[in-house]
């Protein structure tokens, strides 16, 4: 696929991904985009040290939820060379924690984040429980104070209901199986994004592959699940 002026159209994916919600997202937006004959390059932020999910006892889950809560960062190895060439679009994709962006994503704005999205146009996506707008607002600062052109945003939350959401993703990193528990299964019976979720995200990367192609703004696009397309 070519852009406008007729430039083979470039996006990257650049992600970090805990326990594999925002990984089975990021593919999927990635088939729709290629879907359109986009060149796509995928970046996964990768943690000096890997970090294990789940994290395994209660008690080391609420400390991970202490320290992230003060936007702890977690060091990560460098970017591959092929995030410095240019791209039409970035889509920065990650969890919330603690209603912040997580800490490869913290250290990837301290080390790279001039560098990498100064003048680029950049399109979050955010995978969480239910909480994001604390999340969504320091990211969108973040990258405006890089320099980026924030376009839009991706947001998916876990569909199940309050309070069996929370209770279930907690137990979940705790190392529990919530989704096989006899009290808990029927309402809770899976962990993280539907299947119905994953193919919006393919709807959502052909609409923007679409919006590439054709120099239409990415800002009109609803990124609203059930509403993809033009607004
Ligand atoms: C340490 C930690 C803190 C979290 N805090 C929040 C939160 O504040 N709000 C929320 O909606 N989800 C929160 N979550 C849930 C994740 O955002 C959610 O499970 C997400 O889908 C995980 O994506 P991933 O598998 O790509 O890492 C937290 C998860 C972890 C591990």
């Amino acid at each position: 696929m070519q852009s406008a002026d007729s430039r083979p159209v470039k996006v990257l994916i650049l992600y970090y991904s805990f326990s594999a919600q925002t990984s089975g997202l990021v593919h999927r937006l990635g088939a729709g985009l290629e879907a359109q004959g986009v060149h796509l390059v995928y970046e996964r932020l990768q943690p000096l040290t890997p970090l294990k999910f789940p994290i395994g006892t209660v008690l080391s889950t609420l400390f991970m939820m202490f320290i992230t809560f003060l936007r702890v960062r977690i060091s990560i190895q460098p970017l591959s060379s092929k995030c410095w060439e240019h791209y039409d679009l970035i889509v920065l994709a990650g969890p919330t924690w603690s209603y912040n962006p997580s800490g490869p994503v913290l250290s990837l704005f301290d080390r790279d984040g001039l560098k990498l999205f100064a003048g680029q146009q950049v399109l979050p996506l955010i995978s969480c429980r239910g909480y994001w707008r604390m999340h969504w607002w320091g990211l969108r600062r973040l990258l405006e104070r890089c320099g980026a052109k924030v376009v839009n945003k991706m947001i998916f939350v876990h569909p199940n209901k309050e309070p069996w959401r929370t209770i279930g993703v907690f137990l979940k990193l705790a190392g529990r199986v919530p989704e096989r528990s006899r009290w808990l299964c029927r309402h809770y019976p899976r962990y993280g994004h539907s299947r119905g979720q994953q193919e919006t995200a393919f709807a959502f990367g052909s609409a923007i592959g679409q919006a590439l192609k054709g120099g239409t703004s990415l800002a009109d696009i609803s990124f609203v699940p059930g509403r993809t397309g033009l607004l």
